[in-house]
């Protein structure tokens, strides 16, 4: 079992900030952390939540993976098949955890080493609701193709199922996916592409910039992003491949100019400043507003071969995803600069059903 103090990290970076402005880097660089070490948990009276399927709203372990299931055909029989194995994912997740930890924390100090969560495209979702009389989650929207000057995203328009994992160990994370993709029915699956993420230095991109930075980082702030009425939520994954070496043949203020941060200590520029192609301005509405996502992305890959982002993020409301990749691929003419360097090569929405929604789910099949 993982312990983490987060009141101890809270109380530490105010002690060493000191002064003003050194509070305030401290402060950034604390919720990065946050994102990327500490798993905040609701306590027991906080029902809607504790029915969350829990990778919603933890933060991130040093380990992730997210396997994509593709089913063969749009069949709602086959899609049963798969159904009925993803509902063993609870054990499997209980014979990977090593002895003595618990999948069924009791706050935010005693967590389990790892930890999966299931989730349907959007287009399953709504074939599943319609023949199962369940009522579709505001907010559902389908991901579609889009293009830009600098490169597009793909659609994905056949039925899928993920699994998201977090894990301490990479071993951990592999043993979820075998877990489940043992258990799967071989006629009915196309194919699995599981992508495995790990933490990279102090919780920054390959391309060197810290990640995570303006995430919401207390539960409160997460819940609100991220869950929806009925304890459910949207998830978007993408598969981002990075051209480090073109990256690094630009300048250093201009690579900060594409992000809107500084490099060292993440710095926000001031708005005046931050160019209107920056990453951090076209992550923001029209007002230069925030829209808050609960963001968990981590790096894959190897120095000889591809390598990048896996854009992991959950929200209540799908609808805020398509206006943040809308505004990427400059729906206003202003396309987003991580373009210049990194290259979409899949992409979908899931939703990522409550407890309740999948178990009654699960009665229905
Ligand atoms: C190549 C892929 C991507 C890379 C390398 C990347 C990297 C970054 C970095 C370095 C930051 C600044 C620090 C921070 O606040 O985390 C950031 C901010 C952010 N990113 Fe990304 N990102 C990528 C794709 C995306 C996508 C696809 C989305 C949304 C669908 C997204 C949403 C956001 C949001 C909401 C912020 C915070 C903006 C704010 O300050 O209000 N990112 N990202």
């Amino acid at each position: 079992m993982r312990r983490f103090n987060i009141r101890t990290v809270t109380r530490a970076s105010v002690i060493l900030a000191g002064t003003a402005a050194l509070a305030y880097q401290s402060n950034r660089f604390k919720s990065n952390n946050i994102q990327n070490t500490v798993l905040p948990l609701f306590h027991a009276e906080e029902k809607e939540f504790k029915k969350t399927q829990p990778t919603v709203y933890t933060g991130n372990h040093q380990q992730c993976v997210v396997a994509v299931i593709h089913l063969k055909s749009k069949n709602i029989n086959d899609v049963k098949q798969v159904l009925a194995s993803t509902r063993k994912v609870p054990d499997i997740v209980k014979k990977v955890l090593p002895e003595g930890d618990t999948n069924t924390p009791e706050d935010e100090f005693e967590l389990p080493t790892v930890m999966a969560g299931v989730g349907f495209s959007v287009n399953l979702w709504k074939e599943l609701a319609k023949s199962n009389k369940l009522t579709l989650p505001e907010g559902i929207v389908g991901y579609k193709e889009r293009k830009s000057n600098l490169g597009g995203m793909p659609s994905a328009e056949n039925w899928q199922i993920v699994l998201h994992v977090k894990g301490s160990t990479r071993s951990q994370c592999y043993e979820v996916v075998q877990g489940l993709v043992d258990q799967l029915p071989e006629n009915v699956i196309e194919k699995v592409e599981d992508r495995y993420g790990w933490q990279y230095r102090d919780g920054r991109d390959l391309s060197g910039f810290l990640d995570g930075t303006e995430n919401p980082s207390t539960p409160e702030e997460r819940i609100d992003a991220a869950v929806t009425s009925t304890g459910g939520s949207f998830l978007i994954h993408q598969v981002w491949e990075h051209d480090l070496k073109a990256l690094k043949k630009i300048g250093h203020k201009e690579q900060e100019g594409l992000v809107g941060r500084s490099k060292d200590w993440s710095n926000e520029m001031n708005e005046k400043e931050m160019p209107l192609h920056s990453h951090v301005r076209r992550m923001r509405d029209v007002q230069f507003k925030r829209m808050p996502i609960v963001r968990q992305s981590m790096p894959f890959g190897s120095v000889g071969g591809k390598s990048g982002l896996l854009f992991i993020a959950y929200s209540k409301d799908a609808k805020t995803f398509d206006v943040m990749l809308d505004r990427m691929v400059g729906v206003d003419g202003h396309t987003d600069g991580l373009l210049k360097f990194s290259k979409n090569v899949f992409g979908n929405y899931y939703y990522v059903p409550g407890e309740d929604e999948l178990n009654n789910l699960y009665r229905k099949i």
